[in-house]
Protein backbone atom coordinates (compact mmCIF):
# COMPACT_ATOMS: atom_id res chain seq x y z
CA UNK A 1 0.00 0.00 0.00
CA UNK A 2 1.15 3.54 -0.78
CA UNK A 3 1.61 5.71 2.93
CA UNK A 4 3.09 8.98 4.00
CA UNK A 5 6.85 8.16 5.69
CA UNK A 6 9.59 9.68 7.40
CA UNK A 7 12.78 8.42 8.46
CA UNK A 8 14.70 11.31 10.51
CA UNK A 9 12.64 14.31 11.68
CA UNK A 10 12.88 17.53 9.62
CA UNK A 11 11.08 19.83 7.75
CA UNK A 12 7.87 19.17 5.61
CA UNK A 13 10.42 18.05 3.24
CA UNK A 14 11.35 14.94 4.87
CA UNK A 15 8.11 13.10 3.89
CA UNK A 16 7.73 11.14 1.26
CA UNK A 17 5.08 8.36 -0.21
CA UNK A 18 6.63 4.95 -0.33
CA UNK A 19 5.31 1.15 -0.63
CA UNK A 20 4.71 -0.67 2.52
CA UNK A 21 3.59 -3.94 3.82
CA UNK A 22 -0.33 -3.67 4.11
CA UNK A 23 -0.95 -4.08 7.77
CA UNK A 24 -2.77 -7.29 9.23
CA UNK A 25 -5.39 -6.62 12.18
CA UNK A 26 -5.19 -8.76 15.34
CA UNK A 27 -8.03 -10.96 16.63
CA UNK A 28 -9.65 -7.39 18.18
CA UNK A 29 -8.18 -5.34 15.35
CA UNK A 30 -10.58 -3.87 12.19
CA UNK A 31 -8.23 -3.07 9.03
CA UNK A 32 -9.64 0.41 7.57
CA UNK A 33 -9.21 1.29 3.87
CA UNK A 34 -8.55 5.34 4.34
CA UNK A 35 -10.31 7.28 2.16
CA UNK A 36 -9.41 10.39 3.91
CA UNK A 37 -7.50 11.93 6.86
CA UNK A 38 -5.93 15.17 7.95
CA UNK A 39 -2.49 16.93 8.27
CA UNK A 40 -2.76 18.11 12.19
CA UNK A 41 -0.66 20.57 14.53
CA UNK A 42 0.02 17.33 16.21
CA UNK A 43 1.42 15.24 12.86
CA UNK A 44 3.96 18.57 12.42
CA UNK A 45 4.90 18.09 15.52
CA UNK A 46 5.89 14.30 15.70
CA UNK A 47 7.92 15.07 12.61
CA UNK A 48 10.01 17.64 13.14
CA UNK A 49 10.74 16.35 16.64
CA UNK A 50 9.81 19.34 18.35
CA UNK A 51 10.06 20.04 21.07
CA UNK A 52 12.62 17.47 21.67
CA UNK A 53 10.71 15.69 24.66
CA UNK A 54 8.02 14.81 22.18
CA UNK A 55 10.72 12.35 20.77
CA UNK A 56 10.84 10.30 24.33
CA UNK A 57 7.47 9.17 22.68
CA UNK A 58 8.98 9.07 19.14
CA UNK A 59 12.16 7.79 19.11
CA UNK A 60 15.67 9.94 20.27
CA UNK A 61 17.53 9.63 17.38
CA UNK A 62 15.23 9.07 14.58
CA UNK A 63 11.16 8.17 14.68
CA UNK A 64 10.14 4.68 15.75
CA UNK A 65 6.59 5.38 13.53
CA UNK A 66 7.27 6.01 10.37
CA UNK A 67 3.83 6.49 9.06
CA UNK A 68 2.26 9.67 10.70
CA UNK A 69 -1.28 10.86 10.59
CA UNK A 70 -3.95 11.00 13.60
CA UNK A 71 -7.65 11.22 12.08
CA UNK A 72 -9.34 9.13 9.55
CA UNK A 73 -12.47 8.11 7.97
CA UNK A 74 -12.87 5.31 5.45
CA UNK A 75 -14.18 1.51 4.84
CA UNK A 76 -13.85 -1.46 6.74
CA UNK A 77 -11.68 -3.80 4.77
CA UNK A 78 -11.47 -6.88 6.96
CA UNK A 79 -11.59 -7.34 10.75
CA UNK A 80 -9.86 -9.79 13.33
CA UNK A 81 -11.44 -13.02 14.48
CA UNK A 82 -13.17 -11.45 17.70
CA UNK A 83 -14.45 -8.41 16.61
CA UNK A 84 -18.18 -7.69 16.85
CA UNK A 85 -19.15 -4.21 16.69
CA UNK A 86 -17.77 -3.43 12.71
CA UNK A 87 -17.80 -5.64 10.03
CA UNK A 88 -16.79 -5.57 6.35
CA UNK A 89 -18.19 -2.59 4.43
CA UNK A 90 -19.28 -0.27 7.35
CA UNK A 91 -18.01 3.15 7.17
CA UNK A 92 -15.86 4.41 9.82
CA UNK A 93 -14.12 7.26 11.56
CA UNK A 94 -11.95 7.79 14.40
CA UNK A 95 -8.23 8.80 15.22
CA UNK A 96 -5.40 6.41 15.57
CA UNK A 97 -2.74 8.79 16.49
CA UNK A 98 -0.03 7.55 14.02
CA UNK A 99 -0.40 5.69 10.48
CA UNK A 100 -3.31 6.96 8.85
CA UNK A 101 -1.58 9.13 6.15
CA UNK A 102 -1.82 6.18 4.39
CA UNK A 103 -4.09 3.66 2.15
CA UNK A 104 -5.12 1.14 5.11
CA UNK A 105 -4.45 1.54 8.99
CA UNK A 106 -5.48 -1.08 11.81
CA UNK A 107 -7.24 0.07 15.07
CA UNK A 108 -8.42 -2.06 18.00
CA UNK A 109 -11.83 -2.02 18.08
CA UNK A 110 -12.04 -0.34 21.54
CA UNK A 111 -9.80 2.05 20.43
CA UNK A 112 -11.30 5.54 19.40
CA UNK A 113 -12.92 4.21 16.32
CA UNK A 114 -17.09 4.73 15.96
CA UNK A 115 -19.48 4.01 12.68
CA UNK A 116 -19.61 7.15 10.64
CA UNK A 117 -22.76 9.54 11.02
CA UNK A 118 -24.72 8.82 7.52
CA UNK A 119 -24.79 12.97 6.81
CA UNK A 120 -21.23 13.27 6.59
CA UNK A 121 -18.97 12.71 3.66
CA UNK A 122 -15.45 10.80 4.31
CA UNK A 123 -13.49 14.13 4.20
CA UNK A 124 -16.13 16.07 6.54
CA UNK A 125 -15.47 12.79 9.13
CA UNK A 126 -11.99 12.99 8.77
CA UNK A 127 -11.86 16.07 10.27
CA UNK A 128 -13.47 16.43 13.34
CA UNK A 129 -11.67 13.98 16.01
CA UNK A 130 -8.90 15.21 16.93
CA UNK A 131 -10.10 18.94 17.64
CA UNK A 132 -13.24 17.46 19.57
CA UNK A 133 -10.80 15.20 21.70
CA UNK A 134 -8.62 17.89 22.45
CA UNK A 135 -10.85 20.41 23.27
CA UNK A 136 -13.03 18.08 25.34
CA UNK A 137 -10.27 17.09 27.36
CA UNK A 138 -9.66 20.59 28.33
CA UNK A 139 -13.28 21.62 28.86
CA UNK A 140 -13.78 18.92 30.94
CA UNK A 141 -10.86 20.21 33.89
CA UNK A 142 -12.92 23.64 33.38
CA UNK A 143 -16.14 21.55 34.48
CA UNK A 144 -17.97 23.59 32.13
CA UNK A 145 -21.56 24.29 33.35
CA UNK A 146 -24.70 25.65 31.67
CA UNK A 147 -24.61 29.45 31.92
CA UNK A 148 -20.82 30.37 32.20
CA UNK A 149 -19.22 32.33 30.37
CA UNK A 150 -16.65 31.08 28.36
CA UNK A 151 -13.83 33.03 26.43
CA UNK A 152 -12.51 31.05 23.05
CA UNK A 153 -9.19 32.42 21.77
CA UNK A 154 -7.77 31.74 18.52
CA UNK A 155 -11.59 30.24 18.03
CA UNK A 156 -10.85 29.86 13.94
CA UNK A 157 -8.06 26.75 14.76
CA UNK A 158 -8.94 23.07 14.77
CA UNK A 159 -9.15 22.97 18.69
CA UNK A 160 -10.67 26.53 18.56
CA UNK A 161 -13.40 25.76 16.52
CA UNK A 162 -14.30 22.51 18.39
CA UNK A 163 -14.27 24.06 21.54
CA UNK A 164 -16.78 26.89 20.44
CA UNK A 165 -19.20 24.13 19.32
CA UNK A 166 -18.55 21.79 22.83
CA UNK A 167 -18.93 24.94 24.81
CA UNK A 168 -22.37 25.73 23.19
CA UNK A 169 -23.47 22.12 23.48
CA UNK A 170 -22.70 22.59 27.10
CA UNK A 171 -25.19 25.73 27.05
CA UNK A 172 -22.39 28.11 28.29
CA UNK A 173 -22.54 31.95 27.14
CA UNK A 174 -19.30 31.79 24.02
CA UNK A 175 -17.44 34.95 23.18
CA UNK A 176 -14.72 33.73 20.45
CA UNK A 177 -11.77 35.56 19.86
CA UNK A 178 -10.30 35.69 15.87
CA UNK A 179 -9.23 37.29 12.72
CA UNK A 180 -11.49 39.37 11.11
CA UNK A 181 -12.11 37.12 8.46
CA UNK A 182 -12.72 34.61 10.39
CA UNK A 183 -15.66 36.46 12.40
CA UNK A 184 -18.92 34.99 10.43
CA UNK A 185 -17.55 31.44 10.84
CA UNK A 186 -17.61 31.51 14.46
CA UNK A 187 -21.11 33.44 14.68
CA UNK A 188 -21.78 30.30 12.20
CA UNK A 189 -20.89 27.95 14.78
CA UNK A 190 -22.67 29.15 17.42
CA UNK A 191 -20.58 32.38 19.37
CA UNK A 192 -23.18 34.42 20.94
CA UNK A 193 -20.44 37.04 20.99
CA UNK A 194 -17.25 37.75 19.17
CA UNK A 195 -14.18 39.96 19.18
CA UNK A 196 -11.52 41.13 16.28
CA UNK A 197 -8.32 40.95 18.05
CA UNK A 198 -6.73 42.51 15.20
CA UNK A 199 -9.56 45.69 16.72
CA UNK A 200 -9.97 44.92 20.35
CA UNK A 201 -7.77 43.55 23.03
CA UNK A 202 -10.59 40.83 25.25
CA UNK A 203 -7.99 40.94 28.14
CA UNK A 204 -8.61 45.32 28.61
CA UNK A 205 -12.53 45.24 27.46
CA UNK A 206 -13.42 44.69 31.31
CA UNK A 207 -15.05 41.58 30.83
CA UNK A 208 -14.78 39.07 32.98
CA UNK A 209 -15.44 34.78 32.59
CA UNK A 210 -15.56 31.79 34.21
CA UNK A 211 -13.80 30.29 31.47
CA UNK A 212 -10.45 31.35 29.06
CA UNK A 213 -9.84 28.64 26.71
CA UNK A 214 -6.62 29.43 25.05
CA UNK A 215 -7.17 27.09 21.77
CA UNK A 216 -4.35 28.35 20.01
CA UNK A 217 -1.31 28.76 22.45
CA UNK A 218 -0.61 32.19 21.61
CA UNK A 219 -1.62 33.83 25.15
CA UNK A 220 -0.98 33.58 28.85
CA UNK A 221 -1.84 33.15 32.15
CA UNK A 222 -0.34 36.04 33.11
CA UNK A 223 -1.96 38.45 30.76
CA UNK A 224 -5.29 36.72 31.24
CA UNK A 225 -5.67 36.76 35.00
CA UNK A 226 -7.91 39.90 35.04
CA UNK A 227 -10.17 38.34 32.84
CA UNK A 228 -10.95 35.66 35.28
CA UNK A 229 -13.73 35.50 37.82
CA UNK A 230 -12.67 34.63 41.05
CA UNK A 231 -13.15 30.64 41.00
CA UNK A 232 -12.03 31.03 36.97
CA UNK A 233 -9.81 28.30 34.88
CA UNK A 234 -7.13 29.41 32.41
CA UNK A 235 -7.29 26.25 29.79
CA UNK A 236 -3.95 26.48 27.69
CA UNK A 237 -3.19 24.05 24.73
CA UNK A 238 0.63 24.40 25.23
CA UNK A 239 3.64 25.54 26.63
CA UNK A 240 5.75 24.01 29.42
CA UNK A 241 5.21 26.97 31.46
CA UNK A 242 1.97 25.77 31.92
CA UNK A 243 2.75 22.77 33.11
CA UNK A 244 4.30 24.27 36.28
CA UNK A 245 1.40 26.87 36.56
CA UNK A 246 -1.17 24.08 36.81
CA UNK A 247 0.94 23.06 39.73
CA UNK A 248 1.30 26.64 41.51
CA UNK A 249 -2.44 27.59 41.17
CA UNK A 250 -3.63 24.40 42.62
CA UNK A 251 -2.57 25.49 46.09
CA UNK A 252 -2.37 29.68 45.60
CA UNK A 253 -4.39 31.98 44.78
CA UNK A 254 -8.14 31.85 43.53
CA UNK A 255 -7.73 30.90 39.83
CA UNK A 256 -6.26 28.14 38.77
CA UNK A 257 -4.51 26.60 35.35
CA UNK A 258 -5.69 23.07 34.14
CA UNK A 259 -4.35 20.71 31.05
CA UNK A 260 -4.77 17.90 30.12
CA UNK A 261 -1.50 16.22 29.09
CA UNK A 262 -1.43 13.92 27.57
CA UNK A 263 -4.54 14.21 25.79
CA UNK A 264 -6.68 10.83 26.05
CA UNK A 265 -8.00 9.50 22.36
CA UNK A 266 -10.82 7.67 23.80
CA UNK A 267 -13.39 5.25 22.08
CA UNK A 268 -16.57 7.03 24.42
CA UNK A 269 -15.44 10.47 23.10
CA UNK A 270 -15.54 9.47 19.35
CA UNK A 271 -19.08 8.08 19.91
CA UNK A 272 -20.00 11.09 21.83
CA UNK A 273 -18.75 13.13 18.90
CA UNK A 274 -20.72 10.49 16.67
CA UNK A 275 -23.79 11.32 18.52
CA UNK A 276 -23.44 15.44 18.63
CA UNK A 277 -23.04 15.33 14.43
CA UNK A 278 -26.04 13.05 14.66
CA UNK A 279 -28.32 15.75 16.21
CA UNK A 280 -26.62 18.11 14.64
CA UNK A 281 -24.99 19.93 16.94
CA UNK A 282 -21.76 19.46 15.21
CA UNK A 283 -20.17 20.16 11.98
CA UNK A 284 -16.67 19.59 10.05
CA UNK A 285 -14.83 23.03 9.06
CA UNK A 286 -12.72 22.51 6.50
CA UNK A 287 -9.45 25.26 5.04
CA UNK A 288 -8.20 23.13 2.31
CA UNK A 289 -8.16 19.38 0.55
CA UNK A 290 -5.01 17.88 -1.15
CA UNK A 291 -4.53 14.65 -2.50
CA UNK A 292 -2.14 12.23 -0.40
CA UNK A 293 0.26 12.72 -3.04
CA UNK A 294 0.61 16.74 -1.94
CA UNK A 295 1.15 16.52 1.90
CA UNK A 296 4.43 18.20 1.73
CA UNK A 297 2.76 21.10 0.38
CA UNK A 298 -0.69 20.34 2.99
CA UNK A 299 2.42 20.22 5.76
CA UNK A 300 3.95 23.39 4.76
CA UNK A 301 0.09 25.06 4.94
CA UNK A 302 -0.51 23.98 8.28
CA UNK A 303 2.56 24.67 9.80
CA UNK A 304 1.57 28.48 8.32
CA UNK A 305 -0.28 28.62 11.44
CA UNK A 306 -2.85 30.18 9.98
CA UNK A 307 -5.57 27.55 8.58
CA UNK A 308 -8.91 27.44 9.64
CA UNK A 309 -10.64 24.34 11.28
CA UNK A 310 -9.18 21.44 9.38
CA UNK A 311 -6.63 20.57 6.43
CA UNK A 312 -7.84 17.31 5.01
CA UNK A 313 -5.88 15.22 2.62
CA UNK A 314 -7.90 12.42 0.29
CA UNK A 315 -6.55 8.94 -0.29
N1 LIG B 1 -2.29 19.63 24.03
C1 LIG B 1 -2.05 18.86 22.97
O1 LIG B 1 -1.90 17.66 23.05
C2 LIG B 1 -2.01 19.51 21.60
C3 LIG B 1 -2.18 18.74 20.47
C4 LIG B 1 -2.20 19.38 19.24
C5 LIG B 1 -2.01 20.75 19.18
N2 LIG B 1 -1.79 21.45 20.32
C6 LIG B 1 -1.58 22.89 20.30
O2 LIG B 1 -2.85 23.48 20.28
C7 LIG B 1 -2.75 24.71 19.58
C8 LIG B 1 -3.88 24.80 18.57
O3 LIG B 1 -3.80 23.76 17.64
P1 LIG B 1 -4.78 23.82 16.39
O4 LIG B 1 -4.49 22.64 15.54
O5 LIG B 1 -6.16 24.08 16.82
O6 LIG B 1 -4.21 25.13 15.71
P2 LIG B 1 -4.46 25.67 14.25
O7 LIG B 1 -5.70 25.06 13.67
O8 LIG B 1 -3.20 25.60 13.48
O9 LIG B 1 -4.75 27.22 14.57
C9 LIG B 1 -4.74 28.09 13.55
C10 LIG B 1 -5.73 29.21 13.82
O10 LIG B 1 -5.22 30.02 14.88
C11 LIG B 1 -5.46 31.38 14.58
N3 LIG B 1 -4.39 32.19 15.13
C12 LIG B 1 -3.10 32.20 14.75
N4 LIG B 1 -2.40 33.10 15.48
C13 LIG B 1 -3.30 33.67 16.32
C14 LIG B 1 -3.20 34.66 17.33
N5 LIG B 1 -2.05 35.26 17.62
N6 LIG B 1 -4.32 34.98 18.00
C15 LIG B 1 -5.48 34.37 17.75
N7 LIG B 1 -5.64 33.42 16.82
C16 LIG B 1 -4.57 33.08 16.10
C17 LIG B 1 -5.45 31.44 13.08
O11 LIG B 1 -6.36 32.39 12.65
P3 LIG B 1 -5.96 33.84 12.23
O12 LIG B 1 -6.33 33.93 10.79
O13 LIG B 1 -6.82 34.65 13.10
O14 LIG B 1 -4.51 34.06 12.48
C18 LIG B 1 -5.92 30.05 12.64
O15 LIG B 1 -7.29 30.05 12.32
C19 LIG B 1 -1.36 24.78 19.00
O16 LIG B 1 -0.57 25.61 19.83
C20 LIG B 1 -0.86 23.37 19.06
O17 LIG B 1 0.53 23.30 19.24
C21 LIG B 1 -1.82 20.86 21.53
Amino acid sequence: MRAVVHDTYGPPDVLRLEEVERPIPEDDGVLIRVRATTVTRSDCGWRSGEPFVSRLFTGIRRPRRRILGTELAGEVEAVGAAVTEFAVGDRVFGTSLFGANAEFVCMSESGPLAHMPASMSFEEAAAVCDGVILALGCLRRADLRKGQRIVVYGASGSIGTAGVQLAKHFEAHVTAVCNTKNLELVRSLGADETVDYTQEDFTKNGQTYEVVFDAVGKHSFRRCKGSLKPGGVYLPTDGWLNLLLVLWTSRIGNKRVAMQIPPRYRKQDVVFLEELIEAGHYRAVIDRTYPLEDVVEATRYVETEQKTGNVVLTV
